[in-house]
This record gives C-alpha cells, sequence and structure tokens, in this order.
C-alpha cells in the first residue's frame, strides 16, 4: 500500500507573508499533505501570539484540503518522525538564505537522515518579501498590500504599530 507523502513546513510566521504562502501552495502540490508547523518559542517575544498566527494560517488556508497548520517545540527532526513526514519543505528567496538554510538542512540530516530538506523557490514577486521587514515597513507607515494576505493586513492594522515597536 502507498503512503501519503507527508511535508513539515516549519517556521515562526510572524507575520504569514505572501512568500509563505506561495511555498505552500507549491508544496501541498508536490506532497500528499503539508503541515505548516508554528514554532513555539518562548525566547522570542514574537507580534502576533502562536494562537493568532495558528487562526490566520487555517484561515487562509481554509479551502486547501491536504494543508494541515500546527505548532511544534523541541527538534523539528522529532517532529517530523511524529508526523510521519519524509521532507521539510524550506523556501529560498536569495543566496542570503543560502548559509542559513544549508546549516540547518544539514545539522537536520545529521540528526535523522529519514528526513529530507526540499527547498522551493517563491515567485520572483516575493523574493524581497519577509515577516521582519512587513512589520517594519507597517510600524513606519507603509503599505503591505499584496505582499501579505488581506487578513495579515488587517490584523497588522489592528495592532497599532508605531516606531517605538520596531527593536534596535
Ligand atoms: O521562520 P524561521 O525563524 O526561519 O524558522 C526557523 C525554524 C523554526 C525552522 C528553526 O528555528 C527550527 O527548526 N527550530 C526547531 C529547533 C531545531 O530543530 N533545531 C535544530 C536543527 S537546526
Amino acid at each position: 500500500m502507498k503512503s501519503d507523502r507527508i511535508a513539515i513546513y516549519p517556521g515562526s510566521f510572524d507575520p504569514l507573508t505572501n512568500g509563505h504562502v506561495d511555498i505552500i501552495q507549491r508544496g501541498s502540490r508536490l506532497f500528499d499533505r503539508i503541515v505548516v508547523a508554528i514554532l513555539l518559542n518562548i525566547e522570542k517575544s514574537p507580534l502576533f501570539t502562536v494562537q493568532e498566527r495558528v487562526d490566520i494560517a487555517r484561515e487562509v488556508f481554509r479551502e486547501y484540503p491536504n494543508v494541515e497548520v500546527d505548532t511544534f517545540d523541541g527538534l523539528l527532526v522529532e517532529y517530523a518522525r511524529r508526523k510521519h513526514a519524509s521532507a521539510i519543505v524550506r523556501g529560498l528567496r536569495a543566496i542570503s538564505d543560502f548559509e542559513y538554510e544549508m546549516q540547518m538542512a544539514l545539522m537536520n540530516r545529521h540528526l535523522n537522515p529519514d528526513v529530507e530538506t526540499v527547498f522551493m523557490m517563491p515567485a520572483e514577486t516575493y523574493t524581497y518579501v519577509s515577516s521582519r521587514l512587513v512589520k517594519e515597513v507597517v510600524a513606519l507607515g507603509g503599505s503591505v498590500t499584496n505582499l501579505v494576505p488581506s487578513l495579515v493586513e488587517s490584523r497588522l492594522r489592528e495592532k497599532r504599530l508605531g516606531r517605538e515597536t520596531l527593536r534596535a
């Protein structure tokens, strides 16, 4: 019997951008199931709570039957094992992403050689989009229309970010 090909797409998603959405859509076409796994990181102080990020991702992917949204902590490869996933999906925007991504991919391979990291490139229009820049632009009064889902845009507006929210 053929078993489902399951992939994990891990990250902070603070907030979800259209670059993330693009990668999830590509992953959902490539794998039987893709699990968007939001890191529970108690050390970082995120803008959106984990529950808010889960709710946003679930709403954005409401009509995608093979996209699941979940949270995880601890080692990613252990989480992948628990989910019976054979792949970890990561987006590569530019060469600048490569060093960090390669280090993570090789460390994860060292920890669990059965899980393969698969890199995907988002559409060119999103190669400069990051959650960090999205927050900065909003805090400084700029527009992020078309860079994040409209739900994220309205949630960002509700947060009433100001310059003081930008850390040095
Ligand atoms: O959105 P991000 O911050 O680039 O995502 C980073 C993430 C969540 C993929 C990474 O921090 C992670 O996998 N954390 C889990 C801890 C872990 O497994 N570390 C060892 C392998 S590098």
